[in-house]
């Protein structure tokens, strides 16, 4: 059978690094991105000197992203997955917060995204997969309040996708919104409930379990669906 090749956007650290190793490890074809150069992906890329490909974009530059695109033309992409994001005034309300940082939340994790996807999406064939990682923070009927302008930038990816998945269903592509669980990375602290390797195989196992399946999907590392 013929390698699989996944894309993984943001892969410099945190999750998303971890997304690279995992589907390494799993013997996939990976082509990591990072905004700048990366000691972990280097240093990955020395034990998997074959398999990983590292390339530079920011997901925020637009002709970055279709820079990239232009770069893997021909390639085939069965999944991939964008994983940048970033986390702002955390404790922060409307009243409270800078209008930048939140400007900054929102293009990065919900308008970007989902351009990337659009970008990338003819080098991904029929029964391929497009994964965005969102939150389960990005949930409108189960907010609670807790990293409120964070929350708003997933559930505005979130309905990005919607938008997304109904003008290209004929794309015949498996679309999911992922929720990883709360995970110790720079972003999640050291507070959160989980270790990065108690979310990451699961996520990775996820993603395989809905490949073939097309259709937008909100799901949890479980495969479990998550109230919109
Ligand atoms: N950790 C959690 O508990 C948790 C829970 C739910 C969802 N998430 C989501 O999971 C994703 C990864 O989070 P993490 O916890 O791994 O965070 P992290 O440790 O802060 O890593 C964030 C990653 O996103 C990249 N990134 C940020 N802005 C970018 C841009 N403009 N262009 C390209 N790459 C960019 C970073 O690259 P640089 O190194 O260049 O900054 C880094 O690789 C995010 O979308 C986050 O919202 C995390």
């Amino acid at each position: 059978m013929t390698k699989q090749t996944v894309l993984v956007v943001g892969a410099s650290r945190g999750l998303g690094l971890a997304l690279a190793e995992e589907w390494l490890g799993r013997g996939w074809h990976v082509i990591a991105t990072a905004r700048g150069a990366s000691a972990a992906l280097a240093s990955l890329a020395e034990r998997f000197p074959a398999t990983l490909e590292i390339e530079t974009v920011d997901i925020n530059d637009a002709a970055g992203v279709a820079a990239l695109r232009d770069r893997l033309a021909g390639r085939r992409l069965d999944v991939v997955f964008v994983n940048a994001g970033i986390a702002r005034a955390i404790e922060a309300s409307p009243a409270t917060a800078s209008e930048a940082d939140y400007l900054d939340m929102m293009l990065t994790n919900a308008f970007s995204p989902v351009r990337a996807a659009e970008h990338l999406r003819d080098l991904v064939p029929a029964g391929g997969t497009i994964a965005l990682m969102t939150s389960e923070l990005g949930s409108i009927a189960n907010a609670g309040g807790g990293w409120q302008l964070y929350s708003s930038s997933k559930a505005a990816l979130n309905m990005l996708m919607k938008g997304y998945a109904a003008k290209n269903a004929a794309d015949g592509h498996t679309l999911l919104l992922v929720a990883p669980g709360w995970v110790r990375t720079e972003m999640g602290g050291d507070d959160a409930t989980l270790s990065i390797e108690e979310s990451i195989p699961l996520v990775v196992d996820m993603i395989g379990a809905n490949q073939g399946k097309p259709g937008l999907r909100y799901v949890d590392r479980f495969n479990g669906e998550l109230p919109w």
